[in-house]
């Protein structure tokens, strides 16, 4: 990937309309913010802009109003939650960006954010005029929402044809820690891949597999590999079809010389609210559900980990919503935070589910670096090209 257009630190702003493309796509209960990290993540940047004189236009999406309806997708909502956040005054435009936004400017208003942009079709269809009327809201465009730049939409992608067009702060950050995984990377890397649906990572772990030295499976993904191996999985849940799948994984392990480890034990129950039974690969019965990785497993982990530079974490390893099969997840999230601590280790994480059974072991201060972004950090380490970065490389 080519350098990307990043401002100039010293370029004087003042005065300059920038329309800031945030990612303000957050959990909302009831009409209020559940989880605020995402409005967190930009507020040192916000403050800096208006510091150095900018009046900074805040827009974003929010979830899929063009299939669902507009009705509770409102951003109004957010940017109360915002303000407290950001600690400053924001001026909410709902329609007529440009006149509201000019006018509002005329009585000294500093600081705004627009309504869903997704409330407009030409959102979602990277038009060319609802790029443009985004355009024409400011002098410079800066994107900080890396966990929206593999969406091909107006505002992250359109408009960079009608408008000056910066890489933020953040999105750096983001490449550069996921550069660490991939490149300049201090070796051993483990790589531990969770989660349910092994349909949905084959890229990352394929693109993944030369180049890391172990890589742990884990999650309800795990399923198909023991049954493929034979074992009995009970009712856990497995994905169909998926045989040749799991059998190309394993053998391109074996050519990239990268050893795959799978659990050699698991906790069973026979329903979601039993407290659980660690059992041995071969005592699963036929109406056990696997729902969390066993204590020699979690063991075999913390042992890769201890002898690993690096660690790449995407997906959580059992039900962790549930506390009682909580305790794989919690377990490698400890390891990874006391080895981050006393300087033995890289680590990485990303994905939304992730990111959430990481802070629900309060350890989300401790990684190297946790990313927020779900389908934005898998498709780049896929090795897919993200829309929106593409068009902020520099050209030569
Ligand atoms: C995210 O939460 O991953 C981003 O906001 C992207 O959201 P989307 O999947 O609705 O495009």
């Amino acid at each position: 990937m080519r350098q990307l257009r990043l401002l100039d630190k010293n370029k004087d702003l003042n005065n300059l309309k920038i329309l800031l493309r945030v990612d303000f796509n957050v959990p909302l209960q009831n009409q209020v913010v559940s989880d605020s990290t995402k409005i967190t993540k930009v507020k040192k940047i916000i403050i800096n802009l208006l510091h150095r004189g900018a009046v900074v236009i805040l827009c974003s999406h929010l979830g899929r109003p063009q299939v669902k309806g507009k009705a509770g997708f409102s951003l109004e909502p957010i940017k109360i939650a915002a303000e407290k956040i950001i600690g400053q005054e924001i001026t909410f435009i709902n329609e007529n960006f440009k006149k509201n936004i000019e006018d509002k400017i005329q009585k000294g208003k500093k600081l705004f954010l627009l309504e869903n942009l997704r409330f407009d079709a030409g959102e979602e269809k990277d038009s060319d005029y609802f790029s443009k009327t985004l355009a024409d809201l400011g002098e410079l465009y800066i994107n900080e929402a890396f966990s929206c730049s593999h969406r091909q939409h107006a505002s992250i992608h359109g408009i960079t044809k009608f408008i000056d067009s910066y890489a933020g702060e953040t999105i750096y950050e983001e490449l550069m820690a996921l550069n660490s995984i991939i490149s300049d990377t201090q070796k051993p890397v483990a790589c531990l891949i969770g989660g349910s649906k092994i349909s949905t990572k084959i890229d990352l772990i394929t693109n993944l597999l030369p180049k890391v030295n172990y890589m742990i499976i884990g999650g309800a993904m795990a399923n198909n590999f023991l049954k493929y191996k034979n074992f009995k999985v009970g009712k856990s849940k497995i994905e169909n079809n998926i045989d040749s799948t799991v059998k190309s994984i394993l053998n391109s392990a074996i050519q990239n010389n990268c050893e795959l480890i799978l659990p050699v034990d698991v906790v069973t129950a026979k329903t979601f609210e039993d407290k659980g039974i660690n059992k041995q690969l071969d005592q699963i019965e036929d109406d056990d559900m696997i729902l969390d990785i066993g204590n020699e497993t979690i063991k075999n982990i913390s042992n890769i980990l201890k002898k690993s530079k690096t660690v790449f974490w995407n997906g959580p390893f059992g039900f962790f919503e549930k506390d009682n099969f909580a305790i794989g997840t919690n377990q490698i999230s400890m390891v990874i935070s006391e080895l981050t601590k006393q300087g033995q280790l890289i680590s990485i994480a990303g994905g939304g589910d992730t990111f959430a059974a990481i802070k629900k072991s309060k350890k989300e201060n401790d990684f190297t670096y946790i990313s927020t972004a779900g389908g934005a950090f898998l498709e780049w380490l896929e090795g897919k090209i993200l829309p929106g970065l593409k068009v902020l490389e520099i050209k030569n």
